[in-house]
């Protein structure tokens, strides 16, 4: 069993772990997406609580667990993952970046550390407004459009969602385009391809996310 273990404490084994998870996570949020977009439906209250009723009562309730568990560790390993390889490139490099290297790295990779806990911090406080109600003062059981309208209504709350996802999409952006070079999409010929799935992906996701604050801003769903 040393071979496993080996792998996971090299380099190469921690880029393979931040990409699986990444995948799987990048998977969740695409179907989050798809999942809030039904509040445009016209009949959006009813499709979106019917939605959040299956969800909850999946495999007779067991089976959000076991995709909360599931998104618990996948959340996990991705921080591990990415702390570990930190800590190695710190300590072969203990005087720190140069301000050429610092130029050199592009924007995108370097927010990866700012917009990670941002997106931490982002989760907690998601859950408890729209999840257990804790911070959403007209939270009702069950009523996952009215929550959701009610919830974002106030003006700050709503600016805090569309600045969150404007971190998802500097992350997914970034994640997306070192997830395929890691899986061996780093020949320079892959590099257009690369780019344009990494935009594409993040414009998808982010572009629909952000539509349902903006929407209740507006006033379109109320
Ligand atoms: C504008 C952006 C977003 C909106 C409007 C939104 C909306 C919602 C709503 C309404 C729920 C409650 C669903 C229910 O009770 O059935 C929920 C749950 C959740 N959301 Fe979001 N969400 C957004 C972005 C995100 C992002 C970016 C993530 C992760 C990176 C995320 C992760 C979660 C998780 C983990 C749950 C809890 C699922 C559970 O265990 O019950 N959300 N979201």
């Amino acid at each position: 069993m040393a071979a496993p273990a080996t792998l996971l404490n090299s380099s190469v084994g921690k880029k393979i772990v931040m990409a699986i998870t990444g995948i799987v996570l990048s998977l969740f949020v695409l179907g989050h997406m798809a999942g809030n977009l039904q509040a445009f439906l016209p009949n959006g209250a009813v499709a979106l609580d019917h939605y959040g009723a299956f969800l909850r009562e999946l495999l007779h309730g067991t089976g959000i667990w076991f995709v909360r568990a599931g998104l618990l560790l996948a959340v996990g390993l991705h921080v591990w993952a990415y702390l570990g390889l930190t800590l190695k490139s710190w300590a072969a490099r203990p005087k720190g970046y140069s301000v050429t290297d610092y130029e050199e790295a592009d924007f995108a990779s370097r927010s990866m550390r700012w917009t990670g806990p941002i997106l931490a911090a982002f989760i907690v406080f998601h859950l408890l407004h729209l999840t257990t109600g804790t911070l959403h003062p007209h939270f009702v059981e069950g009523k996952v459009y009215q929550n959701l309208v009610t919830g974002l209504a106030p003006v700050p709350v709503a600016l805090f969602y569309i600045l969150a996802m404007g971190c998802l999409a500097f992350h997914l952006w970034h994640g997306a385009w070192s997830m395929l070079q890691t899986l061996g999409l780093s020949h320079p010929k892959y590099l257009k391809a690369r780019k344009a799935f990494a935009i594409v992906f993040t414009v998808l996701v982010t572009g629909g996310f952000v539509l349902v604050p903006l929407a209740v801003l507006a006033g379109m769903l109320k």
